[in-house]
């Protein structure tokens, strides 16, 4: 399919399916989930990540999908169609900032991860685990490399959404998921066999139920759950408009999660172990660098190890460039759509103004001071940006996407869509209870508790 200027059709559930998890598994699998889990404190976010997964997502997810199929439409105009006259397009606005946002950082870490295509093929990192942080730190440090970095990734993305390539990538994606997931498999048989990985399975797998008193898990849980699905911004929501009738929304929603989900747990089997091996190995403090400074390692470890880095890095480059894609196609369509600019010149407005945003996330790593450690903030200028989009606007867009789904278009509509064709759709009481009232009660409870924490 090729959503530029005529709308056209997924050739098939399947292709929606690809096209779908390549939005969704992305850094926010490999880099996000860890980084995450590691700060929340092992185990014990693990099992709120899930249950956030399970309860809240899935049901959006289906919600969201089930919205782009009936209108067609990209969010903002989707939104207008189903509620006319009513304000709710600005949720569709919303998911069209949280794109430009989103990207901002995203093109960032994306950058380091290219980058470390040459560094651990070349062999440039390897020695000590402090030779490796050391590298890491010099790295990020000189803030231009990752600057020119990010833009050459929202360079090359706004390429594809030009250059018709596309359906070519996601050609292409579909062999390269699947070896992503066999070398994640690879790593993680090799993770969990090295000297003290005990320890790391533990804190990956044992909860510490005191955690559960500590909203900030909640709130980077919920952040994280609809980050790593790209949900709660009408990315699947635009996706779903390119579905035919004849495909199931329930079983393509199942599994997206499904997929999304195993590739982040795979990635724990691996950060964990591995960096539970290395002596006085603190999660909490390895930050945005913690896959960089940690994999490393373990391709030292690892005969061949070498090539293992290079395909790893490679590969996850190109699971983010069908992220970053996703991302820049909903403020470009958005534009193309309501405000009638042509695809080039939506793409290159959208792209230099992202471009120009992700300068201070890609100084804010020890490059340049203010950015690196917000005054009055006590974060960098990175970490502002994820607790801003991933933290606060994914889950509202998330929360009032279930106050749509649920209570304006109305559940019955919407189980109409899921039931089109008479396609599968498991237990519609438990799905409408979900979105009528957990989703929208936890994600509110939530958001006010981590409120109420600021103060
Ligand atoms: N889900 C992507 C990832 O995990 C990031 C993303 C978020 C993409 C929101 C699109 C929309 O890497």
């Amino acid at each position: 399919m090729s959503p530029t200027s005529s709308r056209g059709m997924w050739s098939s559930r399947a292709g929606f399916i690809l096209a779908a998890a390549g939005s969704a598994v992305g850094l926010g699998n490999i880099w996000g989930f860890p980084t995450q889990v590691g700060q929340g404190g092992g185990a014990t976010f693990v099992v709120i990540y899930l249950a956030c997964i399970f309860l809240i997502c899935a049901p959006i997810m289906a919600g969201e999908i089930a919205i782009g199929r009936r209108t067609g439409l990209s969010p903002v105009g989707a939104f207008s169609a189903l509620a006319p006259g009513r304000r709710w397009w600005l949720l569709g606005a919303l998911g069209v900032l949280a794109g430009v946002g989103i990207l901002s950082f995203y093109s960032v870490i994306a950058g380091w991860a290219v980058a470390y295509v040459w560094f651990t093929a070349t062999g440039a990192v390897s020695g000590s685990p402090d030779d490796i942080g050391r590298f890491f730190a010099e790295f990020t440090g000189s803030g231009l490399i990752s600057a020119f970095l990010a833009i050459l990734v929202i360079g090359i993305t706004a390429g594809v959404l030009l250059g018709g390539v596309r359906a070519g990538i996601e050609r292409v994606t579909k062999l390269l998921m699947p070896l992503l997931a066999l070398l994640l498999v690879a790593l993680a048989v090799r993770a969990v066999t090295l000297p003290g990985a005990g320890e790391g399975l533990a804190y990956y797998l044992r909860p510490d139920l005191s955690r559960l008193a500590d909203v900030g898990v909640f709130t980077s849980a919920l952040g994280q759950a609809f980050f790593s699905l790209s949900l709660g911004m009408g990315c699947i929501l635009t996706y779903g408009s390119y579905l035919s009738r004849q495909d199931g929304i329930a079983a393509s929603a199942l599994w997206i999660v499904a997929l999304d989900t195993s590739i982040a747990l795979l990635a724990g089997f691996i950060i964990f172990p591995v960096g539970f091996s290395i002596a006085g190995f603190d999660p909490t403090a390895s930050g945005p660098g913690l896959i960089f400074t940690v994999l490393p390692r373990l391709f030292a470890e690892m005969p061949g190890g070498h090539l293992f880095g290079g395909a790893f890095f490679l590969l996850l480059s190109v699971a983010a460039l069908t992220s970053t894609i996703s991302l820049l196609e909903v403020p470009v369509s958005h534009c193309v759509d309501a405000l009638g600019w042509t695809r080039e010149k939506a793409v290159a407005a959208v792209a230099g103004a992202i471009s120009v945003l992700a300068i201070p996330s890609a100084l804010g790593n020890g490059a340049v001071g203010v950015f690196t450690s917000l005054p009055g903030l006590g974060m960098g200028f990175l970490d502002l940006m994820v607790t801003v989009w991933n933290e606060v606007a994914l889950p509202v867009g998330g929360l009032l996407t279930a106050i749509f789904v649920g209570r304006i278009w109305g559940v019955d509509r919407a189980l109409e869509e899921l039931r089109a064709e008479g396609r599968w759709m498991p237990v519609p009481e438990l799905w409408s209870f979900l979105l009528r009232w957990v989703c929208p009660a936890a994600i509110a409870m939530i958001l006010v508790a981590a409120l109420a924490a600021l103060f």
